[in-house]
Formats: C-alpha cells, sequence, structure tokens
C-alpha cells in the first residue's frame, strides 16, 4: 500500500493568512499543519508517500519534509497545476501507484483517535474503506446514509438536506480499480472530479467499507481562522495536560522500527535550538 497526501488548493476561506504560504504549512500548534496527516499515513504503516500540491508550493513542501529518510519513509513530490478536484489525485499519480493499493488523505485533515491506529493497521485489501464521523452540521461534507443496520446507502456531497448526521473524513483507502474509476469520472456541477463520486462506485459494487470513528475521537477543521485557531488549542491542551505529543513524526518512526534511537539523536544534535519539541525528542531516547 502507498499513500497520497493532498495538499494543494485555494483555502479561500483564510485569505490573507494563506496568500503567501500554503494552508497545509501554516502551524498549528507546534508543528506545521501537514505533520498531521503525515503522522496518520505513518500509523498505517505506509512508507510509500507521494506529496501533491501547487507548483509555487512545491519547493516550501520540499525544504520541510525533504525526501523523508529522516523518518524512515520514501515522499516524493507531484504537481497539480489546477485544484480540479480532489479525485484528481489519482490521476496526477498513476505512474506512483502502478499496480498497489492506495490510501489518500487531505493535507488539512486533523485525526486525534486511539482506536484509529489500530484501525488502521487492518484496513481490507479489497474495495474501498472510508472513515465517518458524527458531526452536528454536516452540510459542508461528503455526507453517508446508513440503514438500520448501519449499511452504508446513500454518498451525496454538501447536500443541502443532509439524510445523516455522519460526514466521510479526508481520509480514504482504495483498491487499484480507483485508478480505473478515476479515469471515468466526469466534472461535477463545480467543475471537480469529486472523491464523493468514487466513492459513489465502490458503494454501487457493495464494495464500500465504513468505519465509524468513535466518540472520544477528534476530527478537526482547518478551514476558517476560528476552526484553525481550535486546532492549535485542542493540540496545545492533550500535549500539555498528558506530556505526549501528536504527531511526533520521529516518534512514530522510531516506534515502527523505521529508524534507531541514534538517528534521532544524531537529528538533535545538528538541531542549534532550544525548544520544547527538541527537548521531546531528547526524552524519546
Ligand atoms: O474534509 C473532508 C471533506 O473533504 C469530505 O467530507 C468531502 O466529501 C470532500 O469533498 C472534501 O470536501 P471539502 O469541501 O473540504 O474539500 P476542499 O475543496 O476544501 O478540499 C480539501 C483539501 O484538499 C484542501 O486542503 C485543499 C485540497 N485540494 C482540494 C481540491 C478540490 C487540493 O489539493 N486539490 C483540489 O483540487
Amino acid at each position: 500500500m502507498k499513500g497520497i497526501i493532498l495538499a494543494g488548493g485555494t483555502a479561500s476561506r483564510l485569505y490573507p493568512i494563506n496568500q503567501a504560504v500554503s494552508k497545509q504549512l501554516l502551524p498549528v500548534y507546534d508543528k506545521p499543519m501537514i505533520y498531521y496527516p503525515l503522522a496518520v499515513l505513518m500509523q498505517a504503516n505506509i512508507r510509500d508517500i507521494l506529496l501533491i500540491t501547487n507548483a509555487n508550493q512545491l519547493p516550501a513542501f520540499r525544504q520541510l519534509l525533504s525526501d523523508g529518510k529522516q523518518w524512515g519513509i520514501n515522499i516524493s513530490y507531484a504537481i497539480q497545476a489546477k485544484p480540479e478536484g480532489i479525485a484528481q489525485a489519482f490521476l496526477i499519480a498513476e505512474d506512483f501507484i502502478a499496480a498497489q493499493n492506495i490510501a489518500l488523505i487531505l493535507g488539512d485533515n486533523l485525526f486525534y483517535a486511539e482506536s484509529l491506529a489500530s484501525k488502521l493497521k487492518n484496513i481490507k485489501q479489497i474495495g474501498a474503506t472510508v472513515f465517518a464521523y458524527k458531526i452536528k452540521n454536516p452540510e459542508r461534507y461528503g455526507v453517508i446514509e446508513f440503514d438500520d443496520d448501519f449499511k452504508a446507502i446513500s454518498i451525496e456531497e454538501k447536500p443541502q438536506k443532509p439524510k445523516s448526521n455522519y460526514a466521510l473524513t479526508g481520509l480514504y483507502f482504495y483498491d487499484n480499480r480507483v485508478l480505473d474509476f478515476a479515469k471515468d469520472l466526469k466534472p461535477s456541477a463545480r467543475g471537480e472530479l469529486e472523491i464523493t463520486d468514487i466513492n459513489q462506485r465502490y458503494l454501487e459494487q457493495k464494495q464500500l467499507n465504513v468505519e465509524i470513528l468513535a466518540r472520544g475521537t477528534a476530527w478537526l477543521d482547518t478551514g476558517t481562522p476560528e476552526s484553525l485557531l481550535d486546532a492549535s488549542n485542542f493540540v496545545r491542551t492533550i500535549e500539555e495536560r498528558q506530556g505526549f505529543k501528536i504527531a511526533c513524526l520521529e516518534e512514530i518512526a522510531l516506534e515502527n522500527n523505521w529508524i534507531m534511537k541514534e538517528d534521532i539523536l544524531k537529528q538533535v544534535q545538528k538541531l542549534n535550538i532550544q525548544n520544547s519539541y527538541r527537548n521531546y525528542l531528547l526524552e524519546l531516547l
């Protein structure tokens, strides 16, 4: 299984914060936003990752993440010339995906869920797996409807009258047929290749597996200045209270045995700074 992080788009609701810096490079408390979805892919044991963004922001992502070797992973980069839809990611990534299964995560999706890590390690190899999250105002999302046995029966993108309170999050796992489905897609009324249409195809084939994220889970929005600040405050609260960091990539790499303590020590020695992130890395040792 390989992974894609989609980190382009326009993020107009954040104007003017994102005029010079991509939204997904903005801080969420003590790390750039992109660390959080990257941590999710790493927790799913995915080591081959393609980051897709627009041409002018790509150098900044490369400067931040490099080739991923520092975390025992391979990060490569591709350009989305225009934000023509989330599902376009599969067309851009066709050569990267080749014959493999693929995970896609949106670069602005933040998850905090104890149960997620174990779910991610047991993703089905056939069909699609998506994650539903109960939410008060689902109109802004892909909304999934269930029957009485909690079997998915319909999906709609940003419905005016949602048929349920379950939104689909921006984390998706697909078998290799996603490439054929993506090639078949037509742009929607808003001119985008919709991820919801891909999920619809899997639903029609009765191969859409929907995992419900448990009540104690946080799936955070970062789309507006208010929600961005809320996300930062959330991360700060948890980290200060528990003393653990959320989405510390070195820690996940160490847990996965992809790097060794000596590798972290070398990285720390190169950092000519004193701050809480560096101290946390030292504590890991
Ligand atoms: O966050 C989950 C939701 O994400 C799902 O519930 C929806 O079904 C799905 O369509 C999507 O909805 P959004 O309205 O949030 O999508 P948005 O256009 O805001 O894009 C989400 C992220 O993906 C954002 O960080 C920008 C990036 N993106 C988006 C598009 C359309 C790209 O990099 N390229 C694109 O072409």
